[in-house]
């Protein structure tokens, strides 16, 4: 990749959270100037540690996107915006889904409107999700695939989706957006389910407690580990080509749930695992089996997840067994 970010100005939103602060980890490399804002709202998944390592390097504000006067500043003279701050629990879009529509769509229309007037130049990187795809008619899930969320978040990540791909083809204002699956990796939360299922399995085998999967546990999923999330929106930042597109990504690897935990235990060298009846209310929006098919961003930008679920998987335990201490409080 030509490095199109040395001492470029970045703002990441969502930068204290698990994808943005990776991210930053990754342009601090390219050697940009990065700005990382946040509001650090507790049932979501900012956390200061994890920027530990760079936050002597990184400019933060404390700020919400909702905030229409503070991104107006921070929008200004701004190269890249990697718009990543979002509400990522899907169950409590249903259950508060008025701060869901506020923050991952209203305030998504904002930002962009704040971008026409004081920075057009600037090119948008936006986080949108697999989610919106909602139970798969086919899989792999490619981008032709019909659009039928189940829950409110699905709903409002396409709409903040689509005024961005609308502000590039109307304004042109450069913009692409990544439908993510399931990432993780270092920085997630993992206290607990409401980012990932995956987060509150690390911290129930660290904690010696028996993993619990919901129904059979054959649901399919593919994983990507940050690192390669990270790649993705790198590229796409740095492409042209992916102006006024969408682009899925996934993993060839796929695999059951149960299966998943059991993999998981192995690395673990101990664990157990249980399956439990589906919670009503998240059978409601649970989507079934899920893969994705990513083949146009391998194409158009040449993207491919390069890390294993087991070496990924092996990373990951290590991380939070080192520091669970800033992702848990024991009593909680
Ligand atoms: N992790 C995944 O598996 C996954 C899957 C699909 C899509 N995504 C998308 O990727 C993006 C990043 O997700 P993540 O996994 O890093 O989650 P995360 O919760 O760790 O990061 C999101 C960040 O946004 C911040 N935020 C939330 N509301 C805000 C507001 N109003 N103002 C300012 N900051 C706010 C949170 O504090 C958090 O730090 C999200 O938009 C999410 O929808 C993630």
């Amino acid at each position: 990749m030509i490095n199109c970010y040395a001492n470029k100005k970045i703002l990441i939103t969502g930068g204290l959270g698990f994808i943005g602060s990776n991210l930053a980890r990754a342009l601090l490399a390219y050697g940009a100037k990065i700005t990382l804002v946040d509001s650090l709202i507790p049932v979501y998944g900012g956390n200061i540690f994890n920027i530990d390592d760079i936050k002597d390097k990184v400019t933060v504000n404390i700020s919400d996107i909702r905030d229409q006067y503070a991104m107006t500043h921070l929008l200004k003279g701004v190269d890249f915006l990697f718009n990543l701050a979002g509400q990522t629990s899907h169950l409590d879009s249903m259950l508060d889904p008025k701060s869901d529509l506020e923050i991952n769509a209203a305030a998504q229309l904002a930002i962009l409107e704040v971008c026409r007037k004081v920075n057009p130049a600037l090119k948008i990187i936006f986080a949108s999700t697999r989610q919106l795809y909602g139970k798969p008619e086919y899989l792999p899930v490619d981008e032709a695939h019909p659009v039928r969320p189940v829950d409110v978040n699905g709903i409002n990540k396409l709409a903040g989706e689509w005024y961005h791909i609308l502000y590039n083809n109307v304004y042109g204002i450069r913009a692409c957006a990544l439908r993510l699956t399931n990432t993780y990796g270092p920085g997630m939360r993992v206290k607990d389910a409401r980012q990932t299922f995956l987060g509150i399995w690390l911290r129930l085998l660290i904690e010696e407690k028996p993993i619990k999967v919901f129904g059979d546990g054959l649901q399919l999923r593919d994983f990507n580990y940050v690192d390669d999330c990270v790649s993705s929106l790198l590229l796409a930042g740095a492409s042209e080509n992916s102006n006024g597109k969408v682009y899925n990504l996934g993993s060839s690897e796929v695999i059951r749930l149960k299966d998943l935990a059991e993999l998981l235990i192995d690395i673990n060298g101990a664990g157990s695992c249980e399956l439990v009846p589906f919670p009503a209310e998240r059978k409601n929006i649970d989507i079934g089996d899920y893969y994705s098919n990513f083949d146009l961003i391998s194409s158009d930008l040449g993207w491919r997840p390069k890390v294993g679920l087991n070496v990924g998987l092996e990373n990951s335990l290590n991380y939070y067994r080192n520091n669970y201490k800033h992702y848990w409080v024991d009593s909680e």
